[in-house]
């Protein structure tokens, strides 16, 4: 979704601003800008469409040492250069860059701006356009900036440029990710720390509702009443190196095949010196006190935390609830005497699980955050926090987060069935050791994978992935991420559940993907595929190797039964992969989607 990058100091910042847009590219967006100061006046590019195109406009013959910039996801406005930010107030006197959604904003728009000419349909432009409102009643620009935040509702993370005071960055937060990037004799904004990383590790986490003075040798954090907050900076641990694309194709690709290393770093993470389950314990205690746990994700997440359901209640034996975060906020479920929250967020900034670990939190109820960034909002805001070491996920489709999550689940119910003193035929740590191998065999296979998406899925025919158990929690992501990178439309179903209704959408050639890796649906599962394919589908099955049958198209290695969604999901996210690449999609960054959703 949307980002900001904004720098203050000695150097040229026209190159420091796109390379950080560039590095939050992988958000997804439609358009991009940048405003930089120059000579008491405010320059600004701004473009439709990709940064290279942002890049090809901006004057690199303008001397400047001060500027903002933002990729936009258009919520309110369609993309276009003229709703692209930066936007700027009547005069041109303030120039703003936002992320986040005034939800007041047409009310405040009557209430105050009746007299003012808007020049786009942003919700944005309200905000600088109250700003000057407040410097015109005869405040000054930080007093005008506070009143204006006290007037909003919804979420921001801003930058605002005024002209006539040119050695500040005003910047404020609220529900929307932004820190503040520390350096010598600079400073900076950004909405993530990789947009900054090129010239810091240094960083200031904000609150909400908090605003920040930035000049190039300070930066004051004040609460929207004014009171000044002390805090000490973090240093990210992140490497630019983990970043790069290297010699791969695509992120994508990267990212699924770095997912044997990162089976393996989870297990090193989660091991102690004599080979056992490292977890903190207070948080293995609330689990094991708890009498029931919610589980509460979007999108891949979501999926991760159903085979998390699965691994919970047949390894720990506590009884699981798997929700959407984007339905639970609205329409609680009734909920136990005891429950436990279990947070599942790749980017730990998403705005739908948020908006329920709030709710939870003032409830009084505990939780835990799965996340893959440290520091990140759900991660802060949660009463506990378990890493998944995958290293940055860049293509919008999640991959090696989705098994990162399922690992780490895997390891959190046998600490749990441990604690309780269940007797267990499942070691984690030894059974993940075979699942990192399997994976690799695996992805040593990728030409089988490419002809398969070749074969089945040239056309534009809707596909299914059908499968039973632990199978069909593979399938819903499998069919997930073959529309959201290919735009074929696929669907995931329960094997059972296909003939009470949705078998009608079966035709001839209609390609059906079906799971088979477990042992006690087996037979099930291949009745099913007989249902389909006695209807015309042209079925390709997906088995363990201990249940392959000749017809089989794909055996997979032999992995524990309860671990086999790490597996299978490979050649299905493989699959996806080809079939994008074939049909000339762009892989990385599909059409309408966005890395880190930070609006509901
Ligand atoms: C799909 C995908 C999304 C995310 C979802 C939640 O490939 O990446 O469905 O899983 O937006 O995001 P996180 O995990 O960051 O909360």
């Amino acid at each position: 979704m949307c980002g900001i990058v904004g720098y203050i100091g000695n150097n040229d910042c026209k190159e420091i601003l796109l390379k950080g847009l560039e590095k939050l590219e992988y958000r997804g967006y439609d358009s991009a800008g940048i405003a930089v100061v120059n000579n008491y006046d405010v320059e600004i590019f701004k473009e439709q469409g990709r940064i290279r195109d942002l890049r090809n406009i901006v004057d690199w013959n303008l001397a400047t040492t001060t500027g903002i910039g933002h990729t936009r996801w258009a919520t309110h406005g369609k993309p276009s250069k003229r709703n692209s930010h930066p936007h700027q107030s009547a005069t041109g006197r303030f120039t703003i860059v936002h992320n986040g959604v005034i939800e007041n904003y047409e009310q405040l728009k009557k209430q105050y701006l009746a007299h003012v000419h808007f020049v786009s349909d942003t919700d944005t432009e309200v905000i600088v356009q109250l700003v000057e409102h407040f410097v015109n009643e005869g405040n000054d620009t930080f007093k005008a900036f506070q009143e204006t935040l006290k007037l909003l509702h919804g979420s921001y993370a801003i930058a605002l440029i005024d002209n006539e005071n040119q050695d500040t960055i005003f910047v404020a937060k609220n529900k929307s990710p932004l820190l503040i990037g520390l350096g010598d004799n600079f400073n900076g904004v950004a909405s993530d720390a990789m947009a900054m990383l090129h010239v810091t590790k240094r960083y200031l986490e904000l609150k909400d509702q908090e605003m920040v003075i930035v000049t190039k040798s300070q930066v004051q954090i004040f609460t929207l009443n004014g009171e000044k907050i002390i805090r000490k900076p973090f240093i990210a641990e992140l490497d630019v190196s983990d970043m790069e694309k290297g010699t791969y194709s695509h992120y994508m690709l990267k990212e699924i095949e770095e997912q044997p290393y990162v089976v393996r770093k989870i297990i090193q993470k989660y091991q102690n010196d004599t080979g056992t389950i490292h977890i903190d314990p207070s948080i293995i205690g609330e689990l094991m006190n708890s009498d029931r746990i919610y589980i509460v994700a979007c999108g891949t997440s979501y999926h991760a935390g159903i085979v998390g359901k699965y691994l919970m209640e047949k390894v720990a034996g506590i009884p699981v609830e798997v929700h959407l975060a984007s339905e639970f906020a609205y329409n609680r479920p009734l909920l136990s005497k005891k429950p436990m929250f279990i947070f599942i967020s790749q980017s730990g900034e998403t705005a739908d699980s948020r908006t329920v670990l709030v709710q939870m939190k003032e409830l009084g109820y505990p939780a835990l955050t799965i996340t893959n960034v440290p520091g990140s909002t759900l991660s802060r805001e949660a009463d506990y926090t378990l890493l998944l070491h995958a290293g940055p996920e860049i293509a919008v489709a999640s991959t090696k987060a989705y098994t990162a999550q399922i690992a780490v689940l895997a390891i959190i119910a046998e600490a749990v069935a441990l604690g309780l003193g269940r007797e267990l035929n499942i070691r984690m740590i030894h059974e993940l050791a075979i699942v990192a191998n399997a994976m690799e065999e695996i992805s040593n296979r990728k030409i089988e994978f490419e002809q398969v998406a070749i074969d089945y899925l040239s056309s534009d025919r809707s596909s299914f992935f059908i499968g039973r158990g632990l199978d069909y929690a593979v399938c819903l992501e499998a069919a997930l991420k073959l529309k959201e990178i290919s735009y074929i439309h696929s669907e995931g179903f329960a094997g059972g559940e296909l003939k009470h209704g949705s078998i009608a959408l079966i035709e001839e050639g209609t390609p059906v993907f079906a799971l088979a890796t477990q042992e006690n649906v087996n037979l099930s599962i291949r009745g099913n595929v007989k249902e389909v394919a006695a209807r015309g589908a042209k079925p390709c099955i997906i088995s363990m190797e201990s249940l392959a049958m000749e017809e089989d198209e794909i055996v997979l290695p032999q992995v524990h039964k309860l671990l086999t969604p790490l597996i299978s999901v490979i050649p299905m996210q493989y699959i996806a992969y080809y079939a994008a690449l074939h049909r000339g999609c762009d892989v990385d960054k599909p059409r309408n989607l966005a890395k880190s959703v930070t609006v509901e």
